[in-house]
């Protein structure tokens, strides 16, 4: 890459996105980086990084904005603008962007798209039938334990779209308010009833173009509120890497029986993938599994993720959108990450909102990442439900678990709350 010095714009507002700008705007080659929306961590002038407002859904103005203001890469953080075509408006008007079209992210925008798809190629996933019949879909549940299904809709669904019913009433239930009363819209009223399947779960993530992929990277997600996997699923409130269970023979059957066959079903299926794929795989008894596929980075993973990643983040994703991706060129290193997310009260119900956080001053040493936070009058406030989070990184997972709680520690806001054993799996069986 040559030593000019470009203006980068990153899109979105959360974790991912600011671990995403620290990342970016280590690079020698980025002069400016613009932030849409961004976050209370994401703005430093000095440093020339700068929050913008465009609604992320104008692309219009968004193509305005970077045509304007000279961006020569812009990288797309959350899921929407990508299912809803970013990427091919970007392109058609020659203007460099990070993330695949809306053919390919069906992969994400709609679960039945992507269940035919590993179903006509044969990629291990759980057994699963699409209906949009309430009557035929409740009279196929009447064959199973309502443990052993997980009722998903079919399109994007803000995260609330997975069930893992109990009982057979709340099957029922779900069935009628989706197919019925069309609580996901009239668009998103088809349910896919997948079999349950168990064991260890793991977001995998690999560099994506057309037909060539890099090596991969693992990161461990907590979805649960509380301690042990109990309450409600949130957003992902903790995560480590890497897995105590990430071994060679494990990566190799992830490339050889899903990560390969996905990408190329995709390249036949004239849905080429260019960006960062997610796997979602469940590491069952018998191998591994896709639950799901995201088009675009985790969050709370990048925040480990971007620490994993000894290249230039800005050479990788310009070579992307350029085609001409090397992908030796992408080294994720293995040493040992943990991230300890603060949320608000409530979350993830209704939560509290507008707390002043202290004690940000006390941790220039730490990696701290910010996702629900605002500034107001150069002091720094919660702003959603997940609110700031601390990277710790140590020579073995012990130390990087204490280097993250000992940064949380010195964090403040009122009714903050935080989950005590992020990371306590991969030392208990290590
Ligand atoms: P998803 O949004 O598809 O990742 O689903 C949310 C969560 O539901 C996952 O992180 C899993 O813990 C769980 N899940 C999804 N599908 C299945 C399945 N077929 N069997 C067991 N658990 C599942
Ligand atoms: N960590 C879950 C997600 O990014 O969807």
């Amino acid at each position: 890459m040559s030593h000019r010095k470009y203006n980068i714009l990153i899109l979105g507002s959360g974790g991912r996105e600011h671990a995403l700008v620290k990342k970016i705007s280590s690079s020698k080659n980025v002069y400016k980086t613009f932030v849409c929306p961004g976050n209370g961590g994401t703005s430093n002038p000095k440093l020339n990084i700068f929050n913008i407002n465009i609604n992320l859904s104008n692309f219009d103005e968004l193509i305005n904005f970077v045509t304007t203001e000279n961006i020569e890469l812009t990288i797309v953080g959350p899921e929407q603008p990508l299912v809803d075509g970013i990427v091919d408006m970007f392109k058609k008007k020659g203007l460099n962007i990070f993330g695949p079209s809306k053919n390919a992210s069906r992969i994400e925008g709609s679960k039945i798209w992507a269940y035919k798809l590993m179903e006509k190629y044969n990629i291990p996933c759980p057994k699963s039938e699409v209906f949009d019949q309430s009557k035929l879909a409740k009279k196929y549940v009447r064959n199973f334990n309502p443990n052993d299904l997980v009722l998903k809709v079919d399109g994007l669904a803000g995260g609330k779209g997975v069930i893992l019913p109990k009982t057979e009433d709340e099957i029922n239930k779900t069935i009628e308010a989706i197919i019925d009363k069309k609580i996901f819209g009239s668009l998103n009223s088809k349910l896919l009833i997948s079999e349950r399947i168990y064991g260890p779960e793991v977001s995998v993530f690999a560099f994506v173009d057309g037909g060539k992929s890099s090596e991969l990277a693992a990161v461990c997600d907590y979805k649960r509120i509380f301690e042990n996997d109990e309450g409600p699923n949130t957003g992902g409130v903790g995560a480590y890497s890497p897995p105590e269970f990430w071994e060679r023979k494990l990566q190799n059957k992830i490339k050889d029986e899903i990560l390969y066959p996905t990408i190329n079903a995709l390249e036949l299926e004239n849905s080429s993938y260019s960006g960062v794929l997610y796997m979602g795989i469940m590491v069952t008894k018998n191998g591994p599994m896709v639950i799901e596929y995201n088009c675009r980075f985790g969050d709370p993973e990048t925040q480990i993720l971007m620490s994993k990643l000894d290249s230039d983040l800005l050479e990788i994703c310009m070579d992307i959108s350029k085609k001409h991706f090397e992908p030796n060129k992408v080294i994720w290193n293995n040493k040992n990450f943990c991230f300890v997310m603060m949320t608000s009260n409530g979350y993830p119900g209704d939560y509290e909102s507008g707390k002043l956080i202290s004690g940000l001053e006390n941790l220039k040493d730490y990696n701290i990442i910010h996702s629900g936070t605002k500034i107001l009058n150069r002091d720094i406030f919660t702003n959603g439900g997940r609110v700031i989070g601390v990277v710790g990184e140590g020579a073995s997972m012990i130390d990087a678990i204490n280097q993250s709680y000992k940064g949380i520690g010195k964090i403040y806001f009122k009714n903050s709350f935080y989950r005590k054993d992020i990371g306590k799996r991969a030392i208990n069986e290590s």
